[in-house]
């Protein structure tokens, strides 16, 4: 009888430098496990403070078997619930997003406030306590604009050390008071992690024409191991980037690189860096999609803010918009990704944008991204399929699979 070969097998004989085996993309039990060790563990990038920017404004968010409601409170902080009534237990928001004055539980009606307190439960014996009976809270931060959660009783300690850190790079794009200017979920068809790692590396731009007109593709690289056909365009990045720090220095916006992808709990990276044409944004000549910026910046050519977290989002923050990205797994084999585009908050489309200058490049990168990963995906079901190694330029997707792997590790090695 051939022996059952067990997650822990898996994990255990992970060679560094490869792809994973097929299994951890594939099956029921790893899809069950990614959930428990990663999601319901860390610290996950969920919504942006801009899609709930009123008082009763919610969002939900599934993760695997759970759902959250965030929500706005009356002194308008960011707060976040299991969206589980304390009742008999039905879900009880169950729309992507809206607004309440209490959160109502469509069952029996049990009303909670906002700030989760059970309010009003009808016809109860003379002993109920209504206050044994608030909603469930799970942990909630706001990192200058973006909404964190994390469902585990005690979350990566690490996370108020890297919001300090990261803070002086986000917090002058102003996003905390910026508008949801367009939001597109995309399903891709293949596991989540092949989503991030297909994110973590530019190995593969060739196959983003549009992107290519404003994004730097060497990007990645070492300069001995920029390809040929690249090399004017990395001589042209080295003078941008010179010429960007100084626009950096000037106006005392950070820029250098942090990169802790994989030696942390809660793994991130950070780095201000120029984009290719007019240098301001993601647009096709790379001019500002949007005539209002996010803040009072005397220039639009700021380039990029590009800021990564482990295990589900990265962000592109220049000055005239912002772009969040999140992946959540929806089966082993389908994941949702999720696109913010945000800009000042009184911008007025039409004036200040058009809709489809603002969201083309990314639009059409997502649209073909989608697509290498749905290849992936199928490529990795085959028996024929064996782990194959990652190029240099490919660091960042062995730094993701390096914080993911020692994350089950760790996982399994508690549930022993
Ligand atoms: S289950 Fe929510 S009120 Fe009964
Ligand atoms: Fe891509």
């Amino acid at each position: 009888m051939t022996p059952v070969t067990t997650p822990a097998d898996l994990v255990s004989r992970r060679a560094v430098g490869q792809s994973l085996e097929a299994p951890f993309y594939t099956g029921e039990e790893f899809f069950g496990l990614d959930i428990e060790a990663v999601f319901a563990r860390h610290w996950i990038f969920a919504a942006t403070e801009a899609e709930i920017p009123e008082p009763g404004d919610y969002v939900t968010v599934t993760l695997g078997p759970y759902s959250i409601i965030i929500v706005r409170d009356d002194d308008e902080d960011v707060r976040a619930f299991h969206n589980v009534c304390r009742h008999r237990g039905a879900r009880i928001l169950n729309e992507d997003r809206g607004s309440v004055g209490n959160i109502v539980c469509g069952y029996h009606l049990w009303t909670y406030g906002v700030d989760g307190t059970l309010r009003h439960a009808e016809s109860q014996a003379p002993d109920f306590d209504r206050k044994c009976f608030s909603l469930k809270s799970v942990h909630v931060r706001t990192v200058a604009g973006l909404v964190y959660i994390c469902l585990a009783q005690e979350p990566p300690a690490d996370f108020d050390e890297i919001i300090t850190r990261v803070e002086p790079y986000l917090a002058p794009h102003n996003l905390a008071r910026a508008k949801v200017a367009a939001q597109i979920d995309l399903v891709e068809h293949g596991n989540w992690k092949l989503t991030m790692e297909n994110n973590r590396e530019c190995y593969h731009c060739v196959g983003h024409p549009e992107l290519q007109q404003c994004y730097f593709p060497t990007y990645g690289y070492a300069e001995q191991d920029v390809p040929a056909a690249l090399r004017p365009t990395y001589v042209r990045f080295l003078k941008t980037d010179a010429d960007a720090r100084t626009t950096y220095e000037s106006l005392g916006l950070p820029y250098a690189a942090i990169e802790e992808l994989d030696n942390r709990p809660t793994g991130f990276r950070i780095q201000r860096e120029p984009l290719d044409g007019a240098g301001e944004s993601y647009t096709p000549d790379g001019t500002a999609a949007c005539k209002r910026l996010l803040a009072d910046f005397p220039t639009a050519r700021l380039g990029r803010l590009s800021f990564h977290t482990q295990p589900n989002a990265w962000f592109h923050i220049m000055a005239d918009h912002a772009i969040t990205f999140s992946a959540i797994p929806l089966g082993p084999d389908r994941t949702l990704v999720r696109t913010t585009w945000l800009v000042h908050a009184d911008a007025v489309e039409g004036v200040d944008y058009d809709l489809d200058t603002l969201t083309k490049i990314w639009k059409a990168t997502n649209d073909q991204d989608a697509v290498f990963v749905a290849r992936a995906q199928r490529g990795i079901s085959s028996p024929a399929y064996v782990p194959g190694p990652y190029s240099p330029t490919e660091e960042q997707v062995e730094a993701f699979v390096n914080w993911y792997v020692t994350r089950l590790k760790a996982h399994l090695e508690r549930q022993r």
